[in-house]
């Protein structure tokens, strides 16, 4: 075979062939020069295996979407030639088109480059090399159900490690303060229960590296106490657990083995490798064991932070303080936070004016696993949002008017989350493996009669597998674990209030609940076929009529109104009728009461209604609604 029919076959010209074979030590004298097949074929292997390297490398960085004269411009090309090649593949594209990553990524092969996104300037900073590392304090969060004593044992805590070393004792409320024992430090966070651990876990932010699982020696395991283990596993966290209410009459630890026995948390005297104590918060009892067994859990764990690098962390706690402006409680997770740092943080920034430690004392330098109250920031950010701090103003300016850009663009698009619809699409395209779902059912025994026959239905691709599953009503906290695995909430015969409903619809989590068990298998089985077909129904929630319409100038055209029956609640459904006729379609843009923005407003109460449709007159009904999936009828 000739060199320049061998170029014909791989579509390049003989000339860059010849140069490629220099490259790849099989010197030829010409484009008539031949070789023999074998050689053909080992030549066409290399090449291409050469060629793909070379686009590999040859990277050029933009940002997404690119316009096609943008991209032509760095691939080096004129706009119009371009446009021209690309009509020749049979692409028409018009030269102000916006490409997203995909399409223009296809064009810039053709032109052997690499298209990559320019990274942000905060992923720039976030990645930062690693500097000085070294060991730190574990983080450790309580969690467990109501009342079984996680804050009374927090508080003793904080009241014999730290009342007795500092004279004066706590003098401020934080969400983080740490502990000095003998043997190592230990930070808490203070959150008000798995629900706040899950949400800033789906803001990114896991900020836990163990959790005490609190349960009352007199009551057992609870509900909730369940949902703590399914977040904490969730979140692939340790998990250490505290008996409390030893010092009860009738504490019953052993009942309390068992339980946790049935959720995989079998303690060691029990035959398993759970890390149990038995506690008293009132008593202390226990107190100190539990403290030496979350120090020995985080050695195991040989838990790191880079010292040296620029400072990050996350919010715990925020608010608005009359005389001193924004006040945040950070964790600090990497590096040191020095006064004086500027910092980007959630969608606000500044420059750190002060900060104070957990006893309230000023203080100038933060190191990771330290909690701290700074001041300064321009806002207040949310609990979970990530804190770093940035070379200058002028890079958290950018940052921040960047963030905010994103944020507006990204209030109009619900967050793109599984649907049982598009199970199988995903299977096949993105090579999904796993169903997860969240199961919820009214009593205990249907609970077991579901599970079983969802373990029966026959799947060879796609792994069924349940996040977490309980018995009653469908609710935030099931909602907000979905968010973070990315599960589907199932239920069967229980009821959600419309508050979660709410959530879900604003977090794009898909909920199903079923009244007939047959019907839900079917849909799983129909979800991994691909033949789900997706059945809503809408329910009518109230009426309100517009008495008068006035501008606000940042919200638009508003609908002073009257709410005739029912409710009306934020983003629903909403139709406007004139007389007979419907004359608008579509979401419920704002809802306020006065001034305020409100989540719902009761029959016989004033409102005002923003629907996006600018036509709207006095005297229009304006009819609410909620989508409702209906279960399938037997066929
Ligand atoms: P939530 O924050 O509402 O979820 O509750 P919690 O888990 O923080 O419980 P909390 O510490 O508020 O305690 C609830 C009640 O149990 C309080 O009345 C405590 O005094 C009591 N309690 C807590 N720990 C113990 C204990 O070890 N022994 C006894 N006898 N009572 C306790
Ligand atoms: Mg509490």
């Amino acid at each position: 075979m000739r060199i320049h029919e061998l170029a014909k076959e791989l579509g390049v010209d003989s000339k860059e062939l010849i140069e490629k074979l220099k490259k790849l030590n099989f010197p030829v004298k010409s484009h008539m020069s031949s070789v023999d097949e074998e050689t053909a074929e080992v030549i066409k292997a290399e090449f291409t295996e050469l060629k793909e390297k070379e686009i590999e490398e040859n990277v050029i960085e933009v940002d997404f979407p690119i316009t096609v004269k943008d991209l032509a411009v760095k691939l080096g090309k004129k706009p119009s030639e371009l446009l021209a090649d690309l009509i020749k593949r049979g692409k028409f594209y018009t030269i102000n088109q916006n490409l997203n990553e995909e399409a223009a990524g296809a064009i810039a092969y053709q032109y052997q480059v690499n298209l990559k996104k320019k990274p942000l300037k905060e992923e720039v900073i976030l990645k930062e090399e690693t500097k000085e590392v070294k060991g730190r304090a574990p983080i450790v969060t309580f969690m467990g159900h109501i009342d079984h004593g996680k804050t009374s044992l927090l508080d003793y805590i904080r009241k014999s490690k730290i009342t007795e070393k500092e004279a004066g004792g706590i003098t401020q409320h934080i969400g983080a303060y740490q502990v000095h024992l003998d043997k190592g430090k230990i930070t808490f966070l203070d959150t008000p229960g798995h629900e706040t651990f899950t949400a800033m876990r789906a803001r990114g932010a896991n900020a836990t590296d163990i959790v005490v699982l609190v349960v009352a020696a007199d009551e057992g395991v609870k509900p909730q106490t369940v949902e703590a283990i399914d977040h904490a596993r969730a979140a692939k966290v340790p998990i250490i657990v505290a008996i409390n209410k030893m010092d009860k009459a009738n504490a019953d630890p052993d009942m309390v083995k068992q339980q946790l026995s049935k959720h995989d948390l079998a303690p060691e005297d029990w035959g398993g490798k759970t890390t149990a104590v038995g506690v008293s918060a009132v008593t202390g009892k226990g107190v100190d064991e539990l403290l030496e067994l979350i120090l020995l859990q985080s050695d195991i764990m040989e838990l790191k932070a880079d010292y040296g690098r620029a400072a990050l962390g996350i919010v715990v706690e925020a608010r608005l303080s009359k005389g001193k402006g924004p006040l945040v409680t950070v964790l600090i997770q990497e590096g040191k936070l020095d006064v004086g740092d500027w910092c980007v943080c959630g969608l606000f920034y500044g420059k750190v004016r002060a900060m104070l430690d957990d006893h309230g004392r000023p203080i100038n330098t933060v190191l990771p696993a330290y909690p701290a109250e700074i001041l300064g920031l321009n806002g207040v950010p949310n609990p979970g949002d990530q804190i770093f701090v940035v070379p200058d103003e002028k890079s958290a300016k950018e940052i921040v008017e960047r963030r905010r850009e994103e944020a507006a663009k990204k209030k109009l698009v619900t967050p793109a989350h599984l649907k049982l619809e598009d199970l199988y699409q995903k299977v096949k395209e993105e090579n999904l493996k796993q169903l997860k779902i969240i199961l919820k059912a009214d009593v205990g025994g249907t609970l077991e009669a579901v599970e079983a026959a969802l373990g029966k239905i026959p799947s060879q691709e796609v792994e069924l597998v349940i996040t977490h599953k309980g018995v009653g009503a469908i609710n935030s906290s099931d909602v907000l674990l979905a968010e973070v695995t990315d599960s589907i909430v199932v239920g069967f015969k229980v009821s959600i209030d419309a508050q979660t409903r709410e959530l879900s619809r604003k977090k794009g989590i898909e909920l199903r609940i079923y009244q007939i068990v047959y019907e839900l298998i079917d849909d799983i089985k129909a979800a991994l076929e691909g033949m789900l077909t997706p059945q809503i129904r809408r329910v009518f929630m109230g009426r309100a009529r517009v008495k008068t319409v006035f501008k606000l100038s940042r919200f638009g055209i508003i609908a002073g109104c009257m709410v005739e029956k029912g409710k009306i609640t934020r983003a629903a459904i909403c139709q406007v009728m004139r007389g007979n006729e419907i004359v608008h379609e579509g979401k419920i843009t704002s809802l306020k009461r006065f001034k305020e923005d409100v989540r719902e407003v009761a029959q016989g109460y004033e409102c005002g209604i923003g629907t996006g449709f600018d036509g709207i007159q006095e005297d229009d009904v304006i009819d609410v609604f909620s989508e409702e999936v209906i279960a399938r009828k037997l066929k």
